[in-house]
């Protein structure tokens, strides 16, 4: 926990040095993805960045030619769940039909075209596997030579620059850029487990899918809220929060209320939220009457884990439930508001693209978004054990009239 925090901190101090445009070139950006879900952490940096267009290269190497500003990738990196880095005005070779040589060559002049020189240190990342007769560690001490008959100097320890280097043994494709992020794989979600909160369930969702979910609701941060209308132990709710998002929390279980409550309380570390957010005991079913009028209209992102099974409170059916939340969401979202849906279902072992829920029918949970005026943009499944998977369902939804 510690780590995460205090390490991003350093990302933002060091990358807050980095010139703008730090080459004479058309600047060309490549996003590098996490491992865990690729499709959904593309969705995920689609949602962060929604006005840039990005086209893979590979499938965790994403090129964009769009120039995002320096704090917009900081804002990526540090809240973001699927994407490790970014290598900014990079440059790259196919090794099936390019040489180290060549990469070199380009690497000199992205180097030469940089506008600031000082302590500066190569990093290196392998993703997907080796690439055969490739040493990152030898072309990244030639690339710190290049650097050091460039002016910049070597400090490994604390570096004002970093280059990046990525070999993808997946695509056979190394790049070399400015580097926006860290290669450090333990400041991610997945070193964060949800069983190391104080109020832990086996309910609680996986910091990182719940952190992914609340981005693809809610895109950048700003001054709009996120509402997690049955919270359980926050697992929505600690994310947004700590991303500094407004975020409004209901459940109705007084338990659930006080174990939220708690489990912001330490993610937080005693320092205050960045912005407001509120943790309120009621009934999903009546959302305009549970939360303060001066939060009307300002949520545009509604990120849903209802119960199921035996977990289901109450008398109403799964689907009564689930209706009756998102139409008493309508009357409070702002327009353009998203839901995030996430709903159990039975693995797809054959690889079908059929959905089978593991309480219900696809149809029929189908029809009832539909009639809830939600229009679905996209959908994902997640492993989860051998006889469980997740729908991640994103779509938009009309506020009511
Ligand atoms: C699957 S759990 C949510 C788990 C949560 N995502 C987490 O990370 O811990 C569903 C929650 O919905 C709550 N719930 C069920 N019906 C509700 C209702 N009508 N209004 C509010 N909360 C409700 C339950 O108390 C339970 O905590």
């Amino acid at each position: 926990m510690i780590d995460y925090r205090s390490k991003h901190v350093n990302i933002c101090i060091r990358f807050g040095q980095l010139p703008e445009s730090s080459s004479n070139n058309m600047a060309e950006l490549l996003a590098c993805l996490r491992g865990w879900h690729v499709e959904l952490a593309t969705a995920e940096i689609e949602a962060l960045a929604p006005h840039t267009k990005f086209a893979a290269i590979s499938p965790r190497l994403l090129a964009s030619s769009s120039q995002l500003k320096t704090a917009e990738l900081q804002q990526i990196i540090t809240c973001s769940s699927g994407v490790q880095c970014f290598l900014d005005d990079y440059v790259s070779i196919n090794l099936e039909h390019e040489s180290v040589e060549e990469l070199l060559e380009k690497a000199t002049q992205m180097i030469r075209d940089a506008k600031f020189n000082g302590a500066l240190a190569v990093r290196t990342l392998r993703i997907d596997g080796r690439i055969n007769d490739f040493s990152t560690q030898s072309t990244a001490g030639k690339i710190g030579s290049i650097a050091v008959a460039e002016q910049f100097t070597i400090d490994l320890e604390n570096p004002e620059f970093e280059i990046g280097l990525i070999a993808d043994g997946g695509s056979n494709i190394v790049a070399c850029g400015w580097l926006v992020g860290n290669f450090d794989d333990s400041i991610g979600t997945a070193n964060r487990r949800a069983t190391e909160r104080p109020f832990f369930r086996p309910i609680s969702l996986d910091p990182r899918l719940a952190r992914l979910a609340v981005n693809l609701a809610c895109g950048p941060i700003d001054e709009q809220a996120v509402l997690d209308p049955m919270t359980g132990t926050g697992g929505f709710a600690v994310e947004a929060v700590m991303m500094g998002r407004r975020c409004i929390a209901v459940d109705m279980n007084q338990a659930m209320v006080d174990g939220t409550t708690q489990n912001i309380a330490w993610a937080l570390q005693g320092q205050p939220a960045k912005n407001d957010y509120l943790v309120v005991t009621g009934d999903a079913c009546e959302l305009p009457e549970t939360i303060e009028n001066s939060w009307h209209g300002q949520i545009s992102g509604i990120v849903l884990d209802p119960p199921y099974g035996r977990n289901s409170h109450g008398s109403k059916s799964h689907y009564d439930l689930i209706s009756k939340t998102l139409q008493s969401a309508r009357a409070i979202i702002s327009e353009d508001a998203k839901l995030v849906l996430i709903v159990p279902i039975i693995p797809d072992k054959n690889d079908t693209g059929e959905i089978e829920l593991l309480h219900g029918q696809w149809d029929e949970l189908n029809q009832l978004l539909s009639d809830c005026g939600t229009t679905i943009i996209g959908r994902w499944k997640e492993h989860v054990h051998g006889s469980l998977s997740r729908l991640i369902l994103l779509a938009s939804i009309a506020p009511l009239d």
